[in-house]
């Protein structure tokens, strides 16, 4: 059978020419249906870019993706929107919710632009929400949740449809330990329900929470190890330096990586934006989201 995901000899090349950047170089990865895998590596080494890649929201510069043994590059643009909508919850570090619509709001908003019904997406918003324990918060704007709240939000909306794949990148970057503790948790429930779990990070502790641990570094795998469940900090370190004839030091603890937000993962949202005419969210609420600048309400810069 086909592996869910299908990466062979994937390469990236930002600004091609004299000072072009090779973000990916050469990487195979497949994963299965299921598997929860945390993708780790250094500021820079490529995570976004992968993450991008997986979640078929930017193109190669050359290599094959097969996702159900389908090629995404001969998927047109209604079907990779299609996949965006349906297959993945994407998950970022920085929540992405908009700021002037509660938490029931943001949960129901791109079920809106699905063409959900009423009826419907309050049941599934109400649903996403009890799931993430955030049932009595549900009339809450982001500035009066906690950030751990403000990114379970992000999760409820993300799974609020039950897509089969859930994308996170950096999800508890910019959460406490006790909310980031509670994010994991959330998302190690949500693999155990049957779905496959990608997380993006940069921290050991976080990668030690997943089944499986894939090391980039410039671009490149360097290791790719199941993780019995047991591996500390540590013993990642180990993994990866025992694995990789590239790997030079452990990770630096107080690297932070993600601190922005690349530049595709704000034009998906608006990507994905199929206005229905009788039924805009301007409709439904008192906040002025058009196709143009939807983009910017969900990156907090409104
Ligand atoms: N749009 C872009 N144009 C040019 N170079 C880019 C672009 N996006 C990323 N890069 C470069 O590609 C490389 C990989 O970037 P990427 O964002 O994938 O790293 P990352 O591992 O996610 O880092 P971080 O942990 O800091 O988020 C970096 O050298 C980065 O500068
Ligand atoms: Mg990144």
């Amino acid at each position: 059978m086909a592996s869910l995901i299908e990466i062979r000899n994937m390469c990236k090349i930002y600004n091609p020419g004299e000072n072009e950047v090779r973000a990916l170089d050469h990487v195979s990865l497949s994963i299965g249906e299921n598997e929860f895998v945390a993708i780790i590596g250094h500021s820079g080494s490529g995570k976004s870019t992968l993450m991008n890649m997986l979640g078929c929201l930017d193109v190669p510069t050359s290599g094959i993706y097969l996702l159900h043994g389908s090629d995404v590059s001969l998927m047109t643009d209604d079907e990779l929107s299609d996949i965006r909508n349906q297959e993945i919850g994407f998950i970022f570090q920085g929540f992405n919710l908009i700021s002037n619509l509660t938490a029931f709001e943001n949960v129901e908003l791109p079920l809106i632009y699905r063409g959900v019904s009423k009826r419907e997406r309050t049941n599934l918003a109400k649903e996403a929400l009890r799931k993430v324990g955030l049932e009595n918060r549900m009339d809450h704007k982001p500035s009066e949740m906690s950030g751990g709240q403000q990114q379970r939000v992000a999760i409820a909306r993300a799974i609020a449809q039950a897509p089969p794949v859930i994308l996170a990148d950096e999800p508890t970057g910019n959460l406490d330990s006790h909310s980031t503790k509670e994010i994991m948790n959330i998302l190690k429930t949500l693999h155990s329900e049957g779905r496959t779990v990608i997380i993006i990070t940069h921290d050991n502790d976080i990668a030690a929470n997943a089944e499986r641990i894939v090391h980039i570094e410039d671009g490149r795998i360097t290791s790719d190890s199941s993780n019995n469940g047991n591996l500390n900090r540590d013993d990642i370190d180990k993994e990866i330096r025992g694995n990789s004839t590239m790997y030079g030091s452990a990770p630096d603890e107080d690297e932070n990586g993600a601190e922005e937000f690349p530049d595709t993962e704000t034009i998906i949202v608006a990507n994905e934006i199929n206005l229905e005419p009788e039924e805009k969210p301007e409709d439904d609420y008192d906040v002025n989201v058009t196709e143009d600048n939807i983009d910017l309400h969900l990156n907090g810069e409104n």
